[in-house]
């Protein structure tokens, strides 16, 4: 296995190496970062793209001639160090415009300059080459259920995506568009909170066909879900277009830790899903592996250059363990006996319909019953096996 960048596609959004730590109880720790240094600091730790918001690169509200000189420095260092730009997305949520949400702010006017920034950021991704568009809807919601209509406010979201999607097609920016799933935070209730209300929603779109997922680890866990669990329904639907990377504790605040920094038996697992696919094969994942982390307040500048290092090597050092245990003869057998490879074989035969299985009387089926529940799996063998892989113990 090399670790060469484009093989790697480790990416990292501007904001994320970028944050100055202002949460909501404390200022600023860290100065504000040059975009164009974080390109070349970047560039310098083995990483393969850059991602940013409209914002990050170009504040809200400079002049149309600054913007230009910006964005031609920003493209120059690009060339320089031959970083790309996977993803591009758009701030919909930091100006106070957006309180009320953007695609489903309940104010119309709202909608529609929502809908202006965001195209514009759809034509920026086209000219830097951007293949996916990710859409994080984190102001829409609420925090009172008598203060939204959820049928209008579903029916506002899929205009707005709609809209944007018919652009991409009609400027053939061949584009996709991944929305990022988030259960709260900053609003008290996020519209779309996992991946399957996502998925959900994808599936009403008029232009569904290039709408899929930006799962983010720490999301799902925030909502207590499984996050290897949700991104394999997303992979089996043919709709994992970007992944978020990051390390949450449980059902608390975003954390945005390292990657491997909340639950590392986890991250292995979905280390092991995206490198080495399903154990009956199907759909893999070969799109960036991109990093949504904040370093730490506590970090001075070495500690935020140190913490995206840290990124990329969890995720090696998971790589390389989840291939271990897979090619190991033991943890196959163990693979065998579970049933894994089993599950891939269809339920019916060919030809088989519903009659065919009806032909069992119930002393049959209670016999039959009776044998089956007889196996066993031996799942706790096949997860000590992870373990005793991922702590490099065998
Ligand atoms: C979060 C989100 C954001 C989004 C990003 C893209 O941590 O709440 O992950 O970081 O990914 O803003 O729009
Ligand atoms: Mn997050
Ligand atoms: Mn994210």
């Amino acid at each position: 296995m090399t670790n060469s960048p484009a093989q790697d596609k480790f990416t990292f959004g501007l904001w994320t190496v970028g944050w100055q730590g202002v949460d909501p109880f404390g200022s600023a720790v860290r100065p504000v970062l040059d975009p164009v240094e974080s390109v070349h600091r970047l560039a310098e730790l083995g990483a393969y793209g850059v991602t940013l918001h409209d914002d990050d690169l170009v504040p809200f509200g400079t002049s149309a001639g600054e913007r230009d000189k910006i964005i031609a420095r920003f493209r120059a260092a690009l060339a320089e160090t031959g970083l790309a730009v996977p993803m591009v997305t758009t701030n919909t949520f930091s100006h106070p415009v957006f309180k009320d949400g953007a695609f489903t702010s309940n104010d119309r006017d709202v909608r529609r300059l929502a809908l202006r920034k965001v195209l514009r950021q759809v034509e920026f991704g086209a000219e830097v080459g951007a293949q996916t568009f990710v859409m994080w809807g984190g102001r829409e919601g609420g925090e009172y259920e008598g203060s939204k209509d959820y049928g209008a406010a579903h029916e506002r979201y899929r205009e707005g995506i709609d809209t944007v999607a018919a652009f991409i097609k009609d400027h053939d920016y061949g584009m996709r568009i991944a929305l990022e799933p988030k259960p709260n935070e900053p609003r008290g209730d996020i519209l779309l909170p996992t991946i399957g209300h996502a998925l959900g929603f994808i599936a009403t779109l008029e232009h569904g066909d290039i709408v899929g997922v930006n799962p983010e680890v720490g999301h799902e866990q925030m909502a207590g879900l499984n996050f290897t669990a949700g991104i394999g329904q997303a992979l089996w639907a043919g709709k994992l277009f970007h992944i978020d990377l990051n390390g949450q504790h449980g059902t608390r605040f975003d954390q945005d830790l390292v990657f491997g920094h909340g639950d590392v038996l986890s991250a292995f697992f979905t280390v092991d899903l995206l490198e080495n696919g399903f154990a009956g094969g199907g759909p893999t994942y070969d799109g960036p592996r991109h990093f949504d982390y904040k370093p730490s307040r506590t970090e001075g500048m070495d500690g935020v250059w140190a913490s995206a290092a840290a990124n990329m090597e969890t995720y090696r050092l998971l790589r390389e363990r989840a291939i271990a245990f897979r090619a190991d003869p033991e943890v196959q057998q163990a693979m065998a006996y579970s049933g894994l490879t089993e599950l891939a074989q269809p339920t019916l035969s060919d030809g088989e319909t519903t009659a065919d299985l009806l032909d069992w009387d119930v002393e049959t089926m209670q016999a039959q019953a009776d044998r089956l529940a007889e196996r066993d799996y031996g799942f706790v063998r096949l997860n000590q096996l992870a373990l005793t892989h991922l702590l490099g113990a065998r």
